[in-house]
C-alpha cells in the first residue's frame, strides 16, 4: 500500500495568504495541516509516500517535508498542474505503478486515523473504499448515493437537489483500477478532471466501490474560517498545558503551551491556547482558541479565537477576534490618529 497526499492546488479561497505560502502550510495550533496528513498516513505503517505539489508552493512543500523521515516516511515529489483530483492521480501514474493506495487531501483533518480504512479494504478485497460524512449542506460538496450494502451506486459533484447528505470527506483508497477509470473521463465544466468522475466509472464497470461513513469530526480547510475552526478543535482535543518560557506578573488560565523561548509581561493567556517559539506577549490578554506563531510580538492588545503566523506584530489593538493573521504582517493602532492607514496585499479582507 502506498499514499498519494495532493498538497497541490491553486488555494484561491486562501489568498492571499497562499500567494506566498501553500494552503497545506497554513498551521493549526502552530504546525502546518499538512503535518498531520502525514501524521495519519505514517500511524498506518505506510512508508512510500507521493506528495503532489504545484509549481508556485511546491518548493515550500518541499522545504517542510523533506525527505520524510520526521514522519518515517520515504517522499516522492510529484508536479502537478492543478487540474483536478482525478489529474493529481493521473499524473502519480508511474510513482503509483501497479499498487493499492490511498489518496489524502493535504488540507483536510479528520479525527482519526485511516488503520481501520485501509484494513477493510483490504479484507474485503474492494477496488474502492470511500471516506464519508453526513453534512448538513451537501450542495457544497461530491455527494454519494449508498445501496443498503454500502455500495456506492451514484456520485454528483455538488449537486442543486442532493440525493443524500453524505459527503466524500477528501480519503480514498484505491486499487489499481482506478488508472483506466481516469484514463475514460473528460474534463468537467470547470476544466477539471474529477475524482467523483473517474470513482462513478469505476461503478458503471462494476468494480467493487463501497463506503466508510465517518464517526468522528472532518475538517476541510479551504477557507479563513475553516481554518480558524480546525484551529480551534485540535487545541480543544491535543493542546496540553505545558508552561516554560519567562512568565513576569501574568496569569495562565486553562491548557496553554508556552514554550522556553517566549516571553509573557504582564498578560493574561487563557486556554486552549499556544505561543511559539521566541514570542513576546506584554499588557494583552490572548485566547481562548489562539494560536501565535514563532516570533511573533503582541503588545497592549486583546485577541481571541485567532490564529496569527510568525513574525507578526500587534500593538495596541482593543479587541481582535475571528481574524487570521500572515507571516511578517503588522497591525498597529495609534490612538492619536483618527483616520485608517492601510498596506494591505491583494485579495485581503479587512472588516472595520
Ligand atoms: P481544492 O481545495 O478542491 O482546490 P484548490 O486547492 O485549488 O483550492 P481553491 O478551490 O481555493 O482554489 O483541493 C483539495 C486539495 O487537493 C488541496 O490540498 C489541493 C489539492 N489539489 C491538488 O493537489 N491538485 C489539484 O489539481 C487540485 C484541484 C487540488
Amino acid at each position: 500500500m502506498k499514499a498519494l497526499v495532493l498538497s497541490g492546488g491553486k488555494g484561491t479561497r486562501l489568498r492571499p495568504l497562499t500567494f506566498t505560502t501553500a494552503k497545506q502550510l497554513i498551521p493549526v495550533a502552530n504546525k502546518p495541516i499538512l503535518g498531520y496528513v502525514l501524521d495519519h498516513v505514517s500511524q498506518a505503517g505506510i512508508t512510500d509516500v507521493g506528495v503532489v505539489i504545484a509549481s508556485g508552493t511546491g518548493h515550500d512543500v518541499n522545504n517542510y517535508v523533506t525527505d520524510g523521515s520526521a514522519w518515517n516516511i520515504r517522499v516522492t515529489y510529484i508536479l502537478q498542474e492543478p487540474l483536478g483530483l482525478a489529474h493529481a492521480v493521473k499524473t502519480a501514474e508511474s510513482f503509483l505503478g501497479e499498487d493499492d493506495f490511498i489518496m489524502c487531501l493535504g488540507d483536510n483533518l479528520i479525527g482519526k486515523g485511516v488503520n481501520t480504512l485501509i484494513e477493510r479494504f483490504e479484507n474485503e478485497d474492494l477496488d474502492a473504499l470511500i471516506l464519508l460524512k453526513e453534512v448538513e449542506d451537501p450542495t457544497r460538496f461530491g455527494v454519494a448515493v449508498l445501496d443498503s450494502k454500502d455500495n456506492i451506486i451514484k456520485l454528483v459533484e455538488k449537486p442543486r437537489t442532493p440525493p443524500s447528505n453524505l459527503a466524500l470527506v477528501g480519503v480514498y483508497v484505491f486499487s489499481n483500477k482506478i488508472h483506466q477509470a481516469v484514463s475514460r473521463i473528460k474534463p468537467s465544466w470547470r476544466g477539471e478532471l474529477e475524482i467523483t468522475d473517474a470513482i462513478q466509472e469505476m461503478v458503471n464497470q462494476g468494480y467493487k466501490v463501497k463506503a466508510e461513513k465517518l464517526n468522528t469530526w472532518w475538517l476541510d480547510t479551504g477557507k479563513k474560517d475553516d481554518i480558524l475552526f480546525a484551529n480551534a478543535k485540535i487545541l480543544d482535543e491535543y493542546v496540553k498545558q505545558e508552561i516554560k518560557g519567562k512568565i513576569t506578573e501574568s496569569k495562565i488560565e486553562g491548557r496553554v503551551t508556552i514554550p522556553e523561548t517566549a516571553k509573557i509581561i504582564k498578560s493574561t493567556i487563557r486556554g486552549p491556547s499556544i505561543i511559539g517559539e521566541s514570542c513576546v506577549i506584554q499588557n494583552s490578554f490572548i485566547g481562548p482558541y489562539t494560536s501565535i506563531g514563532n516570533q511573533t510580538q503582541i503588545i497592549k492588545s486583546s485577541i481571541e479565537y485567532c490564529v496569527v503566523l510568525e513574525n507578526a506584530l500587534i500593538r495596541g489593538v482593543e479587541r481582535l477576534k475571528e481574524s487570521l493573521i500572515g507571516r511578517n504582517a503588522k497591525i498597529l493602532r495609534n490612538r492619536k490618529r483618527k483616520t485608517l492607514k492601510l498596506n494591505i496585499g491583494d485579495y485581503s479582507e479587512v472588516e472595520i
